[in-house]
C-alpha cells in the first residue's frame, strides 16, 4: 500500500460492536475474564490495550516493520533499548544527539555500569575507532538535532551487520514520510511520537519500531516490564494524526525550502543548516537516503544578544522547546533544549549563544517569511 493509505487504514479495523470507523479509546486498567485464565487477549492496560495496538501497528506500517512499541515519551522509548543491555556494555552514540538523550546516557545509564562513547557518526573512521569488543549498540540519530549533521544509513548498517552490532535511529526529525531507516537495514527505529508523528503539540509519547522478531520480544518484555506505557487516550490523538502526515511534512518542508533560501541570502544570517540547501555540505547524501528534507533550519546570529533580539520579535514563531508541530516554533538550543549538554561539548558541536532553532511550521509561507523578515530587522 502507499503512504497514505497506510497512514489512514493500517492497523485499523472498524470497531466490532458498533462498528465505528475510529477506533475508540478504551480507556480501561482491566478486562474482565470469562473463567480463570480464560479471556480475550487482554489482561491489563499495561500489557495491553486495543487503542495502543492500533497506533503500534500504524506507526509499524508507516516505518516498513512488522513491530511497534509504544512508551509514555520519547526518552522512554530510548531508555528502554539501552534497557536491553547491561552492565560492562559499550554503547556508542552520535555526539551532537537531543540533549535529553546525551543526559540519560550519560548521567543514568552510566551509574548502571553502561559505557558509552559520543563520537561523530557521520565519520565512520571515528565509529571503527570507537568499537571495542563490549560494544552491543550504535545509536544514531539523522540529521542531528540541532545541528543538522547527517549519518550514513547505508553504512551504518553495513558497519552494525559486519560487526555484530545493532543499529538504532532516532528518527524523530525526519518521520517515516522523509525517511524509512528500516529498509536500509538498521535494526531499530526509534520517535519522539511528541513531535511530526503526532503534530499538534498535544501529546508526549514515543515509540520503537522493528521487523524483527527476537528484538520486538525483548522491547514488548520491557515495556510491559518497566511499565513505562502512553495511555489510551494519547495513543488515540496520535493514530488521528498520523492520518495526516504525508499532508502535514509536505507543507512543513514548503515552508522550510522558502524560509531556507530567504535565510540563506540574509546579511545578518551568518550560518544556515538545513540539509535541503545545496550549500548543506552533506546535501547529496540527503538527496540519497531521504525522500524530504524536513521543517527544521537552524541559523547561527553571531551572539546571544541577537538571538535574543530575533526571539523577542518574532510574533508568529512562538518561542518554545518542542518541535514538529503545526504551529511555527523558536528555540535557543545553547539554554533551552541542549542546556544538559556540558559547555566545552556545545562549543564543539557548534551549538553557540548565537544559535536558534526553528521547526518551521505549517502556516503561510508568505507570513512565516514576513516575520522573520521583520525579527531580524531588530538585530
Ligand atoms: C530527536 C529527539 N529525540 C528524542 C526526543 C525526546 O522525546 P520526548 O521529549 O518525547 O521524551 C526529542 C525531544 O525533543 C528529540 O528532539
Amino acid at each position: 500500500m502507499g503512504f497514505q493509505t497506510d497512514s489512514i487504514h493500517a492497523g485499523q479495523i472498524a470497531e466490532p460492536v458498533t462498528g465505528a470507523i475510529m477506533t475508540p479509546i478504551f480507556q480501561t486498567s482491566t478486562y474482565v475474564q470469562e473463567t480463570i485464565g480464560k479471556h480475550k487477549g487482554f489482561e491489563y492496560s499495561r500489557s495491553q490495550n486495543p487503542t495502543r495496538h492500533a497506533m503500534e501497528d500504524n506507526i509499524a506500517a508507516l516505518e516498513k516493520g512488522k513491530y511497534g512499541i509504544a512508551f509514555s515519551s520519547g526518552l522512554a522509548a530510548i531508555s528502554s533499548i539501552v534497557e536491553m543491555f547491561g552492565q560492562g556494555d559499550h554503547i556508542i552514540c552520535t555526539d551532537n544527539v537531543y540533549g535529553g538523550t546525551f543526559r540519560v546516557f550519560d548521567t543514568v545509564f552510566k551509574k548502571f555500569g553502561l559505557e558509552f562513547s559520543f563520537v561523530d557518526t557521520s565519520d565512520f573512521k571515528q565509529v571503527e575507532a570507537a568499537c571495542t569488543a563490549k560494544t552491543k549498540l550504535i545509536f544514531v540519530e539523522t540529521p542531528t538535532n540541532p545541528m543538522l549533521t547527517l549519518t550514513s544509513l547505508k553504512k551504518l548498517a553495513e558497519f552494525g551487520k559486519k560487526q555484530n552490532i545493532l543499529t538504532v535511529v532516532d528518527n524523530t526529525f525526519m518521520s517515516p514520510y522523509f525517511q524509512k531507516p528500516l529498509e536500509f537495514g538498521i535494526d531499530l527505529v526509534v520517535h519522539s511520537t511528541t513531535k511530526y508523528l503526532n503534530g499538534h503539540s498535544d501529546v508526549v509519547g514515543g515509540i520503537i519500531l522493528t521487523a524483527n522478531k527476537e528484538l520486538a520480544d525483548k522491547l514488548h518484555y520491557i515495556q510491559n516490564a518497566v511499565g513505562a506505557v502512553p495511555g489510551p487516550m494519547d495513543c488515540f490523538l496520535v493514530l488521528r494524526a498520523t492520518k495526516t502526515l504525508a499532508l502535514r511534512m509536505r507543507e512543513h518542508e514548503k515552508n522550510s525550502i522558502a524560509l531556507a533560501r530567504y535565510l540563506e541570502n540574509h546579511p545578518k544570517v551568518e550560518k544556515i543548516f538545513y540539509p535541503g540547501l545545496s550549500s548543506h555540505p552533506q546535501h547529496d547524501l540527503a538527496k540519497e537516503q531521504m525522500t524530504g528534507f524536513g521543517g527544521i533550519i537552524s541559523i547561527e546570529l553571531g551572539n546571544l544578544d541577537n538571538a535574543r533580539k530575533f526571539a523577542e520579535a518574532l510574533k508568529i514563531f512562538a518561542l518554545a522547546e518542542s518541535l514538529g508541530g503545526v504551529e511555527s516554533l523558536a528555540d535557543h538550543p545553547a539554554i533551552m533544549t541542549h542546556a544538559s549538554v556540558p559547555v566545552e561539548e556545545r562549543a564543539k558541536l557548534g551549538i553557540s549563544d548565537g544559535l536558534i532553532r526553528l521547526s518551521v511550521g505549517v502556516e503561510d509561507e508568505e507570513d512565516l517569511l514576513a516575520d522573520v523578515k521583520q525579527a531580524l530587522e531588530h538585530i
